[in-house]
């Protein structure tokens, strides 16, 4: 079976961005490949974070991926930190990453533009090279993330190509190795519609957990009135009539790619439907498609939050599962750089 694995930041709150460009495809996937889910907590900690709110928001990340449907029967999930060999294998291709590749990444350049470098920690400039162990760890095949995580992908794709010329083929073989290639070389999984989940205040820069207004965004866990009001709120336009994929009306196209997400219907049905319509007569469907879409979300994170012995349980035995996949692939990338061997 081909792998398959992914991950969010528990930081915040999750929002639609993170549901439809990530979260809900890998539902999708689990039932037809081996994958695993995790909660990237140590990425959590490349800007300040608070300490009272890390472990809380890590198990209620975990919450949001079973009740959106990730199923722990079908696949692993787990926590980061939780599996020591992702902090191991990063130091061991921190070696061979360049500088320059790092520093061309384009959320590294906007994160800490903001900040500066006397407060900047190197880990968010080494960000990319624990995405890349996260991957490369258990050899998978695909990575469903939305748009933004692409530059990061290809990084991964190079460092793994990197390390195989490097280390692997007849080299690593001399040294009692399997020979061949030491990593897989992943590929990205984009979704067609929601790979890019614009802000509700400006259609023009993504949704994200960072902003500084909660109105920018539609967080899985809002209750009704707020999504209603947040969406009563929203930035539109005043040109007539709906339509997508017009770039002078990039709200126009965000809102209806949400409800098309929501409602589960096709581009052509949304079209159909909404072509003719005014605000006022869309943002009141948007906003019904959208509280029935989460509510059911809403209720068994709820139910899971409070059965913390269950979720407990699942993260243990993900982890159990993580780890020996990964503790194989580091052995070989030990292996292959020539550590002596550890009795
Ligand atoms: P993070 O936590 O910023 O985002 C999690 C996932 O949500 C997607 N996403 C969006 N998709 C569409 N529209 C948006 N506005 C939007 N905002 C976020 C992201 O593309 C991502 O898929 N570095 C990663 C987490 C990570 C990871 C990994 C992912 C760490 N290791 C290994 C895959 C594999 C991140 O910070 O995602």
């Amino acid at each position: 079976k081909k792998r398959v694995v992914s991950g969010v930041q528990p930081t915040g709150s999750i929002h639609l961005g993170n549901y439809f460009g990530a979260i809900k495809n890998w539902v999708s996937l689990q039932n037809v490949y081996d994958t695993l889910f995790f909660i990237v907590d140590l990425h959590a900690i490349t800007l300040p974070h608070d300490t009272q709110q890390l472990s809380k928001d890590t198990k209620s990340t975990a919450a949001i991926y079973l009740a959106c449907g990730v199923d722990p029967s079908k696949a692993s999930v787990f926590v980061q930190s939780h599996v020591r060999a992702h902090v191991e294998l990063m130091w061991l291709l921190s070696s061979i990453t360049p500088i320059g590749w790092l520093n061309r990444m384009i959320q590294f350049k906007e994160k800490s533009r903001k900040a500066g470098d006397d407060e900047v920690g190197v880990a968010l400039l080494t960000y990319p090279v624990l995405m890349a162990s996260d991957i490369l760890l258990y050899q998978s095949d695909f990575v469903p993330v939305g748009e933004d995580q692409k530059q990061h992908l290809e990084l991964t794709r190079d460092l793994a190509e990197r390390v195989n010329n490097l280390y692997g083929g007849r080299k690593w073989k001399k040294l009692g190795g399997r020979g061949g290639a030491i990593f897989k070389v992943p590929e990205p999984l984009i979704p067609p519609t929601g790979a890019r989940i614009m802000s509700l205040t400006d259609g023009l820069s993504k949704m994200s957990k960072s902003a500084p207004s909660d109105q920018s965004r539609i967080n899985i866990l809002d209750p009704k009135d707020l999504i209603a009001n947040k969406i009563k709120r929203c930035k539109t336009d005043s040109l007539p009539c709906l339509e997508f994929d017009n770039p002078e009306r990039p709200e126009c196209n965000n809102l209806l790619s949400i409800y098309q997400l929501a409602s589960g219907k096709t581009k052509e049905e949304i079209v159909q439907e909404c072509q003719n319509m005014n605000w006022g007569t869309f943002k009141p469907l948007l906003t019904d498609a959208l509280i029935d879409h989460l509510q059911p979300i809403q209720v068994r994170y709820e139910e899971l939050m409070s059965d913390s012995g269950y979720l407990d349980k699942v993260l243990e035995e993900g982890a159990r599962n993580a780890a020996d996949i990964a503790d194989a692939t580091l052995h070989n990338v030990y292996q292959a750089m020539g550590f002596l061997r550890r009795h």
